[in-house]
């Protein structure tokens, strides 16, 4: 199956060795000359639209300029853009970063969704289109394991959570707050949500992702869906599937971002 066709059906793909060791450190020294800060709120935003381009030109932010020109115009973006060009019908590119996560016992994220509008207690705007979602390019620049940086996705999750934003986008369930996994179960699980859903995926796909996802009830977490890679490695996800960074509990995580994104369909 070919990478495109594999993300719209596991919602994600995974090339080890997509750059080589020798690149991984190059790219890994030029950055930390500009930012060696480390923290997911002391990232390096290479782009995030023109206007940050343009601010960092204006304030002779030079040799970062060049790092975030070489950074857009490299091979590996442009083959991050084909893929995209091949899963959504229109998309742009949304932002490219860099950061670090330092030791710690806490994951550096939990198991969650990116198109839950982050948990809040109610949607005022209008909800997102079901097919309004990101690609996410994780081009590793340290080696992850489990318990060591690595992100874990669950397969397939995509389609259920696509379908509990669709029935939310025609009004046919009332919003409860559903970003994490814990919350998601329940919601799913609840008279107003559960056969409107069923309906749109399935018992079996439905009852596939209750047992899946038991452990978030059970022991809280598992490895059983962690991308371990050596550095080099790349992991392409949907945004819609969840997903959970783990904490690193050997040595800091460094990690190229690169974002893609679908053009709003409302
Ligand atoms: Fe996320």
């Amino acid at each position: 199956m070919d990478i495109a066709n594999s993300i719209k059906d596991k919602g994600f793909y995974y090339i080890p060795d997509f750059i080589s060791e020798f690149k991984v450190n190059a790219l890994l020294n030029s950055i930390k000359k500009l930012n060696s800060e480390i923290g997911k709120d002391k990232a390096t935003v290479f782009y995030e639209g023109k206007k940050l381009l343009l601010k960092d030109l204006i304030n002779f932010k030079l040799k970062k300029l060049l790092k975030s020109s070489q950074i857009i115009f490299s091979k590996e973006n442009n083959f991050f853009s084909e893929i995209s060009s091949n899963i959504f019908r229109d998309h742009y590119l949304k932002r490219i970063d860099y950061y670090s996560s330092s030791i710690s016992a806490e994951p550096i994220i939990n198991w969650h969704n990116d198109i839950s509008y982050s948990g809040a207690e109610k949607v005022v705007k209008k909800f997102h289109h079901p097919n309004f979602y990101k690609l996410r390019f994780f081009l590793y620049l340290t080696d992850v394991e489990y318990k060591n940086g690595s992100l874990a996705i669950l397969p397939s999750s995509q389609k259920v959570s696509s379908a509990v934003a669709s029935l939310l986008y025609d009004k046919k369930i009332e919003y409860k707050p559903h970003w994490s996994l814990q919350q998601f179960c329940k919601y799913i699980d609840s008279s107003d949500v559960k056969d409107k859903l069923i309906n749109i995926i399935g018992t079996q796909q439905y009852n596939d992702f209750i047992s899946n996802t038991g452990f978030i009830f059970n022991k809280n977490d598992t490895d059983q869906y962690d991308v371990q890679s050596k550095k080099g490695g790349l992991v392409i996800f949907d945004d819609r599937c969840f997903h959970r960074g783990s904490n690193c509990s050997k040595s800091e995580r460094s990690v190229m971002r690169y974002i893609y994104s679908s053009n709003s369909i409302n």
